[in-house]
């Protein structure tokens, strides 16, 4: 089969490096891809959300399935615009992607097929938005309702400075259209994990499960990231929590899909808060999560491009998936700076000298003059797969301090329970 995954992220690169080791895959080319990516895929240089070059490339290019990563392309239609030339797609559709476009449409499901969620309010100006704060206890959680790249929730502290967020995301614009609409919501506690499913058009399929570490520092101090490390499994996820989520959660989920009929094909991620063995949904996204598929990958001894058929087929069935029962932990390694601004073009030395069990998943990357320099926020993944979390945490952090570029940051605390 001739395959071309569409994304520049340690996701993709994840997903590149799986599918390359299915006998059914001839020929790998990616969209846009990164340095990493540029060792086992072709690389060819479209933006993700050239919905009409990417469709016409696959076309010329007689590309057997497309495997979209981000859910830029997603929630502007690129699925919908591969499926009308005839060609095969691992991705939802755009009705379906909206569960990530608008976190309000996802909310306003999850209330009426009795998904547990926060409570909430959906406000479309800004005047409302003021006033209702006054029905919620501090901390107060203010959303952008659309797509804000990871950066569109707020946890307020403060009264002040939820209305403070108001003003920038209804107001000053401050992640453009995103924020005409804002979702305002009572704080969680708990503990997170990320879920990620397999969903067929009926069947909705957890993979193992996950935790990802969101915040910038270690002690889960400072801005949210897309995520800093990450592990699987999550030892949170514990039969008694499953139980709950199947009963729950995905059987309402599998309700309200048929209900509004929506046909889902490719992968549901259900960001979970923890608490008590019962578990409240804070979002839904429409593709791999992001470090996510870095500890989750390594973990499928199946083939992934056969569940994937299956996915499109409409044909999956849960002993389709085989897990390893070594745990995977992934640390990312950032620009200084990240997620606020950073610089780019930095030299990255020391690649080559890692153990021959650490695995390098590339993000923010590049080639430039044969060297590899950083090119993003999230620069890589180094990532271990052992038969405990502390002997993985441990190889990771023995190998990372040989990875050398200018004003390179890395949390030291991923995976200690
Ligand atoms: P979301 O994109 O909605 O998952 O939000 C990003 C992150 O913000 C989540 O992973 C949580 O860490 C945090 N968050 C979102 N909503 C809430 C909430 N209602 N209560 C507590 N934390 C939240
Ligand atoms: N790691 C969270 C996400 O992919 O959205």
């Amino acid at each position: 089969m001739r395959v071309l995954v569409v994304g520049n992220g340690g996701r993709e690169h994840a997903i590149c490096w799986k599918i390359s080791q299915s006998p059914l895959v001839e020929e790998l080319y990616c969209i846009p891809g990164n340095a990493g990516i540029q060792e086992i895929a072709e690389c060819v240089e479209f933006s993700v959300d050239d919905i009409q070059g990417i469709t016409d490339f696959a076309k010329d290019n007689s590309i057997d399935l497309t495997i979209i990563g981000p859910e830029v392309p997603l929630v502007l239609g690129l699925a919908d615009s591969l499926k009308e030339v005839g060609l095969k797609v691992f991705g939802p559709d755009k009705k379906a992607a909206k569960f990530e476009g608008s976190k309000a449409y996802s909310k306003d499901f999850m209330v009426k097929y009795n998904i547990p969620t926060a409570q909430y309010g959906v406000f479309s100006n800004a005047d409302d938005a003021l006033r209702a704060l006054k029905q919620f206890d501090i901390p107060i959680v203010v959303k952008a309702d659309g797509l804000a790249a990871g950066k569109g929730v707020l946890i307020c502290e403060r009264k002040s400075e939820a209305e403070e967020a108001i003003v920038e995301i209804m107001q000053k614009h401050q992640f453009g259209e995103a924020g005409n609409r804002i979702v305002i919501e009572e704080f969680l506690t708990g503990t997170e994990a990320s879920l990620l499913c397999f969903v067929d058009g009926t069947n909705i399929i957890p993979m193992e499960s996950a935790r990802d570490y969101k915040k910038a520092y270690d002690g889960d101090k400072g801005l949210n990231t897309g995520g800093m490390g990450c592990f699987s499994p999550n030892p949170i996820y514990t039969d008694r929590l499953k139980n709950y989520i199947d009963n729950h959660i995905i059987s309402n989920i599998k309700v309200g899909l048929q209900k509004e009929s929506i046909d889902f094909r490719g992968v549901l991620f259900i960001g979970l808060m923890i608490e008590d063995d019962e578990a409240k949904v804070l979002e839904f996204n429409v593709r791999f999560g992001d470090p996510e598929t870095q500890v989750i990958l390594p973990r499928l001894e199946s083939d992934l491009i056969e569940i994937m058929m299956k996915v499109i087929e409409g044909n999956l069935h849960e002993s389709d998936l085989v897990w390893s029962e070594k745990q995977a932990v992934a640390v990312v390694i950032a620009s200084g700076g990240y997620p606020n601004d950073y610089k780019k073009g930095k030299v990255i030395n020391g690649l080559n000298t890692m153990d021959d069990d650490i695995m390098i998943f590339h993000a923010g990357t590049i080639l430039k003059d044969g060297n590899v320099v950083t090119n993003g926020g999230r620069v890589m993944a180094v990532t271990c797969m052992e038969e405990n979390v502390e002997k993985a945490r441990d190889k990771i952090y023995n190998n990372i301090g040989r990875i050398i570029f200018d004003k390179m940051e890395y949390r030291t605390d991923i995976a200690k329970l």
